[in-house]
């Protein structure tokens, strides 16, 4: 699956760059919530989160990178998200947070830092929808992308068939052409895009050669 980062969208343009999305062969709208404490940077929130709800014609996936994300579960219900990730590293009580997001109807993620061990979620990847795995440090877009990613994807392959679980392994930062491919071999279903989509000439034809590749 495809999921642009709308993080790099041109906000002047949003409805515009939301239907680009709509019609291109992306999977799901990656929507980056940035607070200033949990990560160096403050992106965007609620009301716009609404906004593009409203347009959105494929599911939002909202990766929160903020500190309690718990106490904002019901108001990113609200805004639409289908996803909502919490930072692993954010998070005290982990395994409560992923039955609060489901028990409000969404589907729950767990994203980690590149610092983070995949083994680390040994426990807990049976009540995990999805692992947002950082393949740069989380804050801001247009990041190269981190080699050692390449082995952490194939080690929690291989804690997700030990485990018998379902879970999506989603590759969060400098995805690219040239690595996307590469990426899907090492096991990932999902591939967040903000920068090789966003700087396309083209962002629909990219969409669609990120889908090729990563097939
Ligand atoms: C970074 C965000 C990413 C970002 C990816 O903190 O979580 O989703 O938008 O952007 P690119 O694809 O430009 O690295
Ligand atoms: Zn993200």
């Amino acid at each position: 699956m495809i999921a642009p980062s709308v993080l790099s969208a041109d906000f002047l343009n949003l409805g515009r760059d939301v239907d680009m999305i709509n019609n291109s062969e992306a999977d799901l709208f990656h929507v980056d919530v940035m607070d200033g404490r949990f990560v160096p940077n403050i992106s965007f929130g609620l009301p716009v989160i609404k906004a593009i709800k409203k347009l959105a014609r494929k599911p939002l996936d909202v990766h929160l990178m903020i500190v309690e994300p718990e106490k904002y579960f019901q108001d990113f219900k609200n805004a639409g998200a289908d996803i909502l990730s919490v930072h692993y590293e954010a998070s005290t009580h982990l395994h409560r947070s992923l039955q609060a997001i489901k028990a409000l109807g969404m589907k729950a993620g767990v994203a980690i830092n590149p610092h983070t061990p995949v083994s680390l979620l040994a426990d807990i990847i049976n009540d995990t929808d999805l692992v947002c795995m950082m393949s740069v440090n989380p804050g801001f877009g247009g990041q190269s992308f981190i080699p050692n990613t390449i082995n952490k994807i194939k080690e929690l392959r291989q804690i997700i068939n030990e485990k018998g679980a379902s879970t999506l392994i989603e590759i969060d930062g400098g995805v690219t052409l040239e690595n996307a491919a590469a990426l899907k071999a090492a096991g990932a279903d999902v591939l967040v895009a903000g920068n090789t989509v966003f700087t396309a000439e083209d962002p629909i034809k990219t969409i669609a050669e990120l889908q090729r590749l990563s097939k």
